[in-house]
This record gives structure tokens, C-alpha cells and sequence, in this order.
């Protein structure tokens, strides 16, 4: 559907013409004074340089031709220039008839991009910490924004599982428990289909191992080269590798589902090393690398860059691939399976050097294809304190703890509020726990710090995901009601009210700007905007639910044009929401 703001453009710029001055000054804009109107045209003062005239001329030229469109209900010049404009309510109320019958609420998109979107980013055998969470929050709210506009996304996981943690692991694992085969060189039978540890024992290794390796040369060493034989297909390696990642991956697929973030591919840096040693040689092949320290580097840097862009390191000294190694790799193994249009990355923004270092190698290397490269980088998750978000204890903080901390923190909300089962509390805490979680998140523009407050994000009211929550389930349970009393909005052809009241009417300008918000939206890769949209729609909706009686109304034709205007309102809220990757209850 074409923007309300068009509409209204098209109706002035018409005007304009008719009245004998260019269409380019039409543009009319939401009001910056809604005291006084709901939208404006300032055009009549660029014009009036233009036309050596007073502005105000040319606004009443204007204001007189619009005279009678049925679009607005007034159109009126004031000094200096400024046209203040009304909508009129037949024209609002059909514009929200056509955005409530529409599958996508009039948003209209013709994008059909191949987009990769590479997020999450877990590494195996470590746990998932708070850093972590933002990519998979930002990713996933990108990944559906980038499908709702059309687009074939597929979101890739791309798993951490091919550096030095693997080989500090076996390492360890050799000095916890030498007698096992795969540390038997001369072993030749099959090895054990069962895992010799545990997830917990697992989760214990890793930060034993990187402690000790900080300490000890000689055993850091042995993890690399541990880290290289692993790579080159050791087989005992392999196998006690794969189990791995199999306990690994199953938790950390449990972990994401709890936080309804899906990928499609959950490949690894692993899954890349077939083309690792034939990607190597064509960029020596090309005279793209050369040898520095030992090292194989690309040198990256531009005559343009007004800061040092150090070389990419592709080999080190002892063979080994490296971060940058498996990134390139993954770039020539996507652009093979699957031609993307874009890869984006939803990573740190502290990686940011390391992103422009293989961007620029890859195009060097001309493996790219048609590839564009977006890093979409993310600030750090503080505490309140404004330093990275710890424990009580000063430890790094695990996802499961935070999210066992906000959803208690729902949780006694629910339980203070009003009667419910503990069962029923704890269903619903875990629903509103995520939301609060991932709007505290993406309410905030990606790139920025942004300070992790349980007790402002789990608030039911203000700018939180509960209070956008608790406007659905309020809607809900009106619409609910309604039901009960056995009525059915549509009898009176599901029209909207084309009379209202003055909040009513609020409520379906708020609405209409839907389409608009979601283009800029999705133009800017921007979530925050969806929620700044999903509040400001809950404000007008609380509001107009204030101020009439619903239930009551007497008027059955006007009570089922509340109720219309209610389902597109919720619709609405829900399309958002589910944009962002979290959903409603029923009740809270
Ligand atoms: N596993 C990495 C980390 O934990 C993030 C991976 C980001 N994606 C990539 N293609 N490098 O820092």
C-alpha cells in the first residue's frame, strides 16, 4: 500500500501545480506541533524564494485549492507560511480498512535479495556468556526484519569449533584421563560411540584448560599443536572431536530455542578446511600473500585509510589456519552454495578490524562473487556499574544465570499482581522474561553500550517489553470479553468507525504509519525503530482505551468498530513483536 504521507503528497503536489508552482515543495510531513495539527506542508517557504513572494500567499494559494478534497478535514494557511493539515476521519479509518485487510499490513517490499546472515557465533565446549546473547538477539530480529521484506534469508551459526580451544581441550582432557584410546597412539580399534565426559564435566574443561595455558608455555604448546593435527584429520583427534561437538551443539541448540532464535545452517569453522589449503595457494598463486615472520599474510591496507590496516594473517608459522583463515574460507564455500546478494555479520564490534582485514582480502582474492559484506557490529552489554555485565561474584556471566535471574524477577512480578498458579506464573515469566530481555536489547541502537537494568527491563511499565506485552494481553482479553457476550464485530462488515472520537482517531494515525516505519526500518537495519513504533502504538492505545468504555458502549455499530480497531491494533503489535523474535501470552 502506498504511505498515508504519499497520499497526502500526491493531493498536494496536484495543488501545487495547480495553483502554478513546482510539485517538489508538496512534500507534506507528520506535524512537529501536534497542538495544532496532525500534518504539515512547509513548502510555501522554500517556494517562496523561488517565486519572490510572501510564503503566506503562497500557502493560502495552496490551502484554497485544497479546499473540499475529501482527504482533509482542514487545510489551513498560517503565518508565516506553514500549511497546518487535518486529516479527515473517512480517510483515515479507510486507509486503516485496507492496511487491516492486507497480509502485511501495507507494507510493501519487492526485495528478493539473497541474504546470508552470519550470527550467533557460539563457540563449542565454551558456554554461551552475554556476549553471545546480543548477536543472537540482533541477528534473528535482522534475519526475520530481512524475510518480512521479501527477501531468502538464510541465518548461519557459524560455530566456533575449529581453533585453539579444541586442541586445549584434548590436551586436558589427556592429563585428566591418559588411559583413554584416543590418546593411545598405537590403539587400532574403533573408538567408543559413547562420550568419555559430560556436558557439566565438559564446561568445566575449557576455562581449567585456557587458565593453565596462560601460565604454562609447555602446555599451550602441546594445545597447538594438539589445535594442528586436529585440523589436518588425526583421527583419534577427530573422533574424540566430534563428541564434542555433539554434546556441545545439542545444548547449545536447547539454549537457543529457549530464546527462540533458529538457524537454518549450523555450520562450523570446521566445516571449511576442504578448501582451506587450495584457497591458500591460489591467493600465493595470484601474488596476493606473502611470507612475514614465518606467517603468510595479504596485505590489506588502502591508500584512502586514515588508520594503519595491518596485514591479514591466513597461515601462521606452524601451518596452522587461523580466524582469518576459516572466515575466507566460509566466504568461497557460501558464494558456492548459495550466490548470496549480501553477507552480513552480527558480531562484536570490537572485531571490526579483523572483518575489514578479510573483506579486503576476499575481494582481493576475487572470491566474493556478488557478494556485499555488511558488519552489522554491536556494543557491549554493561552492568549498571557501566562496566561489562558480571555475576554478584565478579565472574563472567552465563546466559542460563541471566535468564534465570529476569525470569524470577517476572516471576514474583506475576505472582505479587494477582492469583495464579505457580505453574501458570512460571509459563508465563519465561514468555515475558524474553521479551524483556530482547527489547531491552534492540531498543537500543546496535552499535551502542547499553546498560543491562533487570529491574527497569522486567518493569511492566514505561518503555519495557512487558508493557508492550501487557497492552496485547489487554486487547486480547477485551476481544476476549466481546466473544463471551456473544457479539460479532462482523455483522457491521468489519468497518472501522468513520466518526471518532479524538484519541480514537489518534490511534489510527499511529497505526497508519506502520508501513512507513518498517521500510526505514528494514533501510536502516534497524529493530530500535520497531520498537520506538510498538510503543508509541501502545501509548495511543492505552490512551484511547482510557478514555472510552468499550464493554459498555451501547451503540452496537460503533462498539464493533472499537473492536475492528482493535484487532488491527493487535495485528499489528504482533507482527512487530514477532519481528523482533519474541511473542505474547494470553494472559499476565
Ligand atoms: N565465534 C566468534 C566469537 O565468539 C564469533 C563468530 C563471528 N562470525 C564470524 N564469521 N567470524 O567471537
Amino acid at each position: 500500500m502506498k504511505k498515508l504521507l504519499d497520499i497526502m503528497t500526491d493531493e498536494f503536489a496536484k495543488a501545487f501545480k495547480e495553483a502554478g508552482y513546482d510539485e517538489k515543495y508538496a512534500r507534506v510531513s507528520v506535524s512537529n506541533r501536534p497542538d495544532l495539527c496532525e500534518y504539515q506542508c512547509n513548502g510555501a517557504m522554500a517556494a517562496a524564494k523561488e517565486y519572490k513572494k510572501a510564503p503566506f500567499v503562497i500557502a493560502e494559494d495552496i490551502a484554497e485549492k485544497i479546499k473540499g478534497n475529501f482527504m482533509f478535514k482542514s487545510v489551513e494557511a498560517v503565518k508565516p507560511g506553514f500549511i497546518n493539515i487535518i486529516i479527515s476521519e473517512d480517510m483515515i479509518a479507510g486507509y486503516i480498512e485496507k492496511m487491516a485487510d492486507d497480509e502485511k499490513l501495507g507494507y510493501e517490499c519487492d526485495n528478493q535479495k539473497t541474504v546470508i546472515i552470519d550470527y550467533g557465533g557460539p563457540n563449542v565446549a565454551k558456554p554461551l556468556h552475554v556476549g553471545h546473547l546480543r548477536s543472537a538477539i540482533i541477528g534473528e530480529s535482522l534475519k526475520r526484519m530481512f524475510r518480512f521484506a521479501g527477501n531468502k534469508v538464510i541465518g548461519d551459526a557459524h560455530l566456533g569449533d575449529w581453533g585453539l580451544q579444541m586442541g586445549l581441550i584434548i590436551e586436558q582432557l589427556h592429563d585428566n584421563k591418559p588411559e583413554l584410546p584416543y590418546f593411545d597412539e598405537a590403539y587400532a580399534g574403533e573408538y567408543p560411540k559413547e562420550p568419555p565426559f559430560t556436558l557439566s564435566e565438559l564446561e568445566q574443561i575449557y576455562p581449567e584448560a585456557s587458565a593453565r595455558s596462560k601460565t604454562d608455555e609447555e602446555f599451550k604448546e602441546r594445545a597447538q599443536s594438539a589445535t594442528f593435527k586436529l585440523q589436518k584429520g588425526y583421527k583419534p583427534y577427530r573422533a574424540l572431536w566430534q563428541h564434542i561437538i555433539n554434546i556441545s551443539v545439542e545444548d547449545l541448540k536447547k539454549n537457543y530455542r529457549n530464546l527462540n532464535v533458529e538457524f537454518d545452517l549450523w555450520n562450523g569453522e570446521s566445516d571449511v578446511e576442504e578448501y582451506i589449503d587450495d584457497m591458500v595457494a591460489d591467493f600465493e598463486k595470484k601474488g596476493l600473500a606473502h611470507e612475514s615472520q614465518g606467517a603468510l599474510v595479504v596485505d590489506v591496507k588502502e591508500e584512502t585509510d586514515t588508520k594503519e590496516i595491518p596485514p591479514c594473517i591466513i597461515k601462521k608459522s606452524d601451518g596452522a589456519a587461523l580466524y582469518a583463515t576459516t572466515d575466507l574460507a566460509t566466504i568461497l564455500m557460501r558464494v558456492k552454495d548459495y550466490n548470496p546478494d549480501q553477507i552480513i555479520y552480527v558480531v562484536d564490534k570490537r572485531q571490526e578490524m579483523h572483518f575489514v582485514q578479510v573483506f579486503r582480502a576476499a575481494k582481493k582474492a576475487g572470491i566474493s562473487g556478488n557478494a556485499q559484506f555488511t558488519f552489522q557490529g554491536f556494543g557491549t552489554m554493561n552492568g549498571k556499574d557501566g562496566k561489562p555485565f558480571k555475576t554478584i561474584e565478579g565472574g563472567v556471566m552465563r546466559l542460563k544465570t541471566l535468564i534465570s535471574e529476569i525470569n524470577g524477577a517476572v516471576y514474583n512480578k506475576i505472582m505479587d499482581n494477582r492469583q495464579a498458579s505457580e505453574e501458570e506464573a512460571e509459563k508465563i515469566a519465561k514468555i515475558v522474561g524474553l521479551a524483556a530481555i530482547k527489547y531491552g536489547d534492540l531498543s537500543n541502537q546496535a552499535s551502542k553500550d547499553y546498560v543491562f537494568d533487570i529491574d527497569r527491563f522486567t518493569s511492566f511499565e514505561g518503555n519495557t517489553g512487558p508493557y508492550i506485552l501487557y497492552t496485547i494481553v489487554r486487547i486480547k482479553s477485551i476481544m476476549e470479553k466481546y466473544k463471551e457476550m456473544g457479539k460479532d464485530s462482523g455483522k457491521f462488515g468489519g468497518r472501522l468507525n468513520h466518526s471518532q472520537g479524538e484519541s480514537e482517531k489518534q490511534l489510527m494515525i499511529e497505526l497508519s504509519r506502520f508501513n512507513d516505519m518498517m521500510e526505514g526500518a528494514y533501510e536502516e537495519m534497524a529493530p530500535h525503530r520497531i520498537c520506538a513504533y510498538i510503543y508509541d502504538l501502545s501509548n495511543a492505545f492505552n490512551k484511547f482505551y482510557h478514555e472510552n468504555k468499550i464493554i459498555a458502549e451501547e451503540n452496537e455499530e460503533k462498539q464493533a468498530g472499537y473492536i475492528r480497531l482493535l484487532e488491527v491494533t493487535r495485528k499489528t503489535l504482533e507482527t512487530s513483536i514477532d519481528i523482533l523474535g519474541f511473542s505474547a501470552p494470553d494472559r499476565m
